[in-house]
């Protein structure tokens, strides 16, 4: 067990991004009770997913991690998280076949609530109000009301993840990700975009090999895993009152879990090793990421594999790089050289979204041309130094939205207004997140392939 911690030490700390709650006391009372709430995800599951990326730290797999930047209790509904569980799943399917390699699977949802932010103050015109922090802290109507922080959406964050768990749950183990589906994961929007014909054509191959592996007698009844899939839910872990009161201890082996999500993260403004973030989550044994900015430094990236993995346990960490498009060659090699010449166990993920933030007509989007960049040189990077991309983070929604310009159907930054929903980042819609893992799938396939030649050369 880490030394000199308990779920409460992070208190003692300073701490970057507190909100301002004006009611201390119903604060304390919101965390107490939550405290006795039951867990939402099991400390046994959060040690498959760790074994699991176990596995693509060894090179024997591929993490895909995606989902809303901060989810919202006005969009709760359920055709929001089916139509978002399809599109992730059509990524990972194309992202198996082109990895030739199991695809770990670990959605930003069910918890991902609590936002960082650049700056205390937003202003609009002459009005300046405190920034929305994501809908478990306040509101993002602009008015005064709405942003004062209020403890009691902790509780209504802490239910919307319960629900959203539940269905996903039941989609994952129910039949609908059943392989034999593959079609119909399709979702109605892009049916007319490049993307479905590839995808059409890949979904084809996957049901002729369903129907010769049911000739020889193998089918989605007797081999559970064609018909249920492994599915992990991840948050950043940013409201640490929140995060403390649902610290349990785990009967079986008497550790620390965090149970609000199987993996959670740390942001890359509460990285510093000697404040409450860190100091949080070196004592739970959940998988954790890290996120990796320019500033890190190969130095201070050691310190931090020292706190938070100090056993080198394959799986624990996973390094979220977002550094920029035209940041990542500068920096990602460095980092790759320290934790290689210490001999660190780590996953290598590309967060190709942060570093890549941009206004355009006012609003905050992302060039996909720019994302697919920094992916390419992730892959190009890692091929170099001879280690293994080992996956990818993303913002991304199953809704048709319009907040990301590029890809395919070439978004302008005039279609940006017609249906940007976000709530904080700008996210990939499910054509523009297909049309990558396609990309992805590529690369991978290009990976073996060199692999292959080096072997037989
Ligand atoms: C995020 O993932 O939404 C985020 C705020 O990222 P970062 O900490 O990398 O800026
Ligand atoms: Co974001």
């Amino acid at each position: 067990m880490a030394q000199n911690w308990t779920p409460n030490s992070w208190r003692q700390k300073p701490i970057q991004q507190v909100p301002d709650f004006p009611d201390l006391a119903a604060l304390s009372a919101t965390e107490a009770q939550l405290t006795t709430f039951p867990p939402l995800v099991f400390a046994g599951e959060a040690r498959r997913l760790k074994n699991q990326l176990a596995n693509v730290s060894e090179g024997k797999g591929f993490l895909l991690q995606g989902g809303d930047c901060a989810e919202s209790f006005a969009e709760h509904g359920a055709d929001t998280i089916r139509d978002f569980f399809r599109a992730f799943l059509q990524m990972a399917v194309v992202l198996t076949f082109g990895a030739q390699q199991p695809v770990v699977k670990v959605g930003r949802i069910a918890g991902q609530f609590a936002k960082p932010r650049s700056s205390n103050i937003e202003r609009q015109g002459d009005v300046e109000l405190p920034s929305y922090r994501g809908d478990i802290i306040n509101g993002i109507e602009f008015n005064e009301k709405a942003r004062i922080p209020d403890p009691e959406r902790q509780i209504m964050a802490y239910r919307q993840s319960a629900a959203t768990l539940n269905l996903l749950r039941a989609f994952a183990m129910g039949g609908y990700a059943n392989l034999e589906n593959v079609h119909q994961w399709m979702l109605g929007f892009i049916k007319d975009s490049p993307q479905a014909e590839r995808y059409r054509k890949l979904a084809d191959r996957i049901s002729e090999t369903m129907d010769f592996m049911k000739a020889i007698g193998i089918t989605s009844e007797n081999h559970p895993s064609l018909r249920e899939t492994d599915f992990f839910t991840s948050h950043e872990a940013l409201l640490l009152g929140y995060e403390q009161a649902l610290t349990r201890v785990d009967s079986t082996s008497g550790d620390w879990y965090a149970t609000s999500g199987h993996m959670i993260w740390i942001g890359d403004r509460t990285r510093q090793p000697d404040h409450a973030h860190i100091e949080y989550c070196r004592g739970i044994k959940n998988p954790l990421g890290l996120k990796c900015g320019p500033s890190l430094t190969g130095d201070g990236l050691i310190e931090l594999i020292d706190l938070l993995n100090p056993q080198n346990e394959p799986g624990r960490l996973t390094l979220i790089c977002r550094f920029g498009h035209d940041k990542v060659a500068e920096h990602l090699p460095r980092l790759i050289r320290a934790v290689e010449k210490e001999g660190r166990k780590v996953v290598w993920s590309c967060d190709p979204m942060h570093g890549n933030t941009i206004t355009l007509n006012s609003y905050k989007t992302r060039p996909f041309e720019r994302i697919l960049s920094e992916v390419e040189s992730f892959f190009q990077i890692h091929r170099a130094e001879g280690t293994h991309p080992g996956g990818i983070h993303i913002e991304m929604t199953g809704n048709d939205v319009t907040e990301c310009t590029g890809g395919a159907r070439a978004l302008s930054g005039a279609d940006l207004a017609d249906r940007y929903h976000t709530h904080c980042d700008p996210r990939l819609n499910a054509d523009q997140a297909l049309e990558l893992a396609f990309l992805l799938a590529e690369r991978m396939k290009g990976g073996r392939d060199e692999k292959r030649m080096v072997v037989n050369g």
